[in-house]
């Protein structure tokens, strides 16, 4: 057989390494330094733990593939992550960033960036016009995009902003963390990084924080935020890269069974006489359906917001009534969970009071409606 390995299969297998000993599991190597060649070298290409580790290195060359990429990077965190590829920039540097989109990036876009000199202008992404208009060629280096973005799932299409971005001379980032390369793959469409909370879908069990990186090319720029990474030390560790690991070889299955579920439950709770909109990419009836419909394949991921018809009171009332959701921020785990979006993210959130945020997880479809609906109907 010659063809190459279908992603489903690498990831199931992590790559399908196995080493000298014969282990089909990767062991985890705890060292932080390694010996230097007598001659002065560092033959193997390991030399101190900051920048380097074998299982470390082992996701990254699976993420990497995962999206098509040429290289990957593990980061201690999605923000970790996130925020490496802005301080890879220079102080009045202009960057485009969606005004929907993780909070808390954009809380430190607001704040710590804008301190230290970028100059950022925050948009509606998903119109492209604005989009193009917002660029200003020769000073704005990098887009970045989330797709679908917290927490009202608003779809840009990243083909069509990256050729936007170049013809700027800017490049594009993405947060795919709620796509995952199970459904979009951003540096296919044109995308120059892209970006994951590997806390959320690629770990999936909600007991590793983690982020990536992964670049189409190996260029300056990518070389500048390694740098980064070794220099500021956000390194993953070895036991959370193991953990992660071992995540990743069920992605596929976890991302399609949370999809299918998520489709059920959105358009089960479009007609529930409790909600008065649900906004999931996966329904006709939200904005950003057409251009989901085109770069992502084999599912609309699985997360959505659903908005309370009686209000602010309503939807906190719902959410402390369910009894088989969990009550609880983050995503992509195989639990479902729901939250009150606005309280977590305070002032300047551009969550409606009434919105709950759901993050299907894998548990049976009809359980996850049945006891949603109950909360809905007894907390109205
Ligand atoms: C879309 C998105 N981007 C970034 C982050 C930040 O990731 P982390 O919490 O791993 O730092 C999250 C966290 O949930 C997220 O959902």
């Amino acid at each position: 057989m010659n063809r190459p390995f279908s992603p489903e299969t690498l990831a199931a297998q992590a790559l399908g390494d196995v080493d000298a000993s014969g282990a089909i599991i990767p062991s985890i190597p705890v060292t932080t330094t390694y010996l230097r060649d007598p001659d002065n070298q560092y033959r193997s290409g390991l030399s101190y733990g900051r920048p380097d580790n074998a299982i470390v290195r082992h996701g990254e060359r699976l993420l990497a593939e995962l999206e098509q990429g040429s290289e990957a990077l593990f980061f201690g965190s999605g923000m970790a992550a996130a925020t490496a590829v802005f301080q890879a920039l220079r102080p009045g540097d202009h960057v485009v960033a969606p005004t929907v989109m993780y909070w808390s990036l954009r809380n430190w876009l607001r704040g710590p960036a804008s301190d230290w000199g970028l100059k950022i202008d925050f948009l509606d992404t998903s119109d492209l016009t604005a989009l193009a208009a917002a660029l200003r060629p020769g000073s704005t280096k990098l887009v970045w995009l989330e797709t679908p973005a917290n927490p009202l799932w608003t779809v840009t299409d990243i083909a069509a902003a990256a050729e936007i971005a170049h013809k700027a001379g800017a490049r594009l980032a993405v947060d795919s963390t709620a796509a995952t390369p199970v459904l979009t793959q951003p540096l296919t469409r044109g995308a120059d990084i892209v970006m994951h909370s590997a806390t959320t879908y690629l770990n999936g069990h909600t007991d590793v924080l983690a982020g990536a990186l992964v670049t189409r090319v190996k260029d300056e720029a990518w070389t500048r935020l390694t740098g980064i990474r070794t220099y500021q030390g956000g390194v993953l560790g070895p036991f959370e890269a193991a953990l992660l690991l071992r995540g990743m070889r069920t992605l596929y299955l976890r991302v399609r069974q949370a999809c299918a579920s998520a489709r059920n439950l959105a358009e089960r709770l479009s007609a529930h006489p409790q909600v008065s909109a649900v906004l999931y990419p996966g329904l006709g009836t939200h904005p950003g359906h057409a251009v989901a419909a085109k770069q992502m394949r084999g599912g609309f991921g699985g997360m959505m917001s659903i908005r309370a018809k009686g209000g602010e009171r309503h939807a906190i009332a719902a959410a402390a009534a369910v009894r088989l959701w969990k009550r609880a921020t983050s995503l992509g785990g195989v639990e479902s969970l729901i939250e009150h979006r606005a309280s977590v993210e305070g002032p300047g959130t551009p969550a409606p009071a009434d919105l709950l945020r759901l993050s299907v997880g894998i548990e049976d479809a009809e359980d996850l409606y049945a006891d949603l609906s109950e909360a809905l109907t007894r907390a109205a």
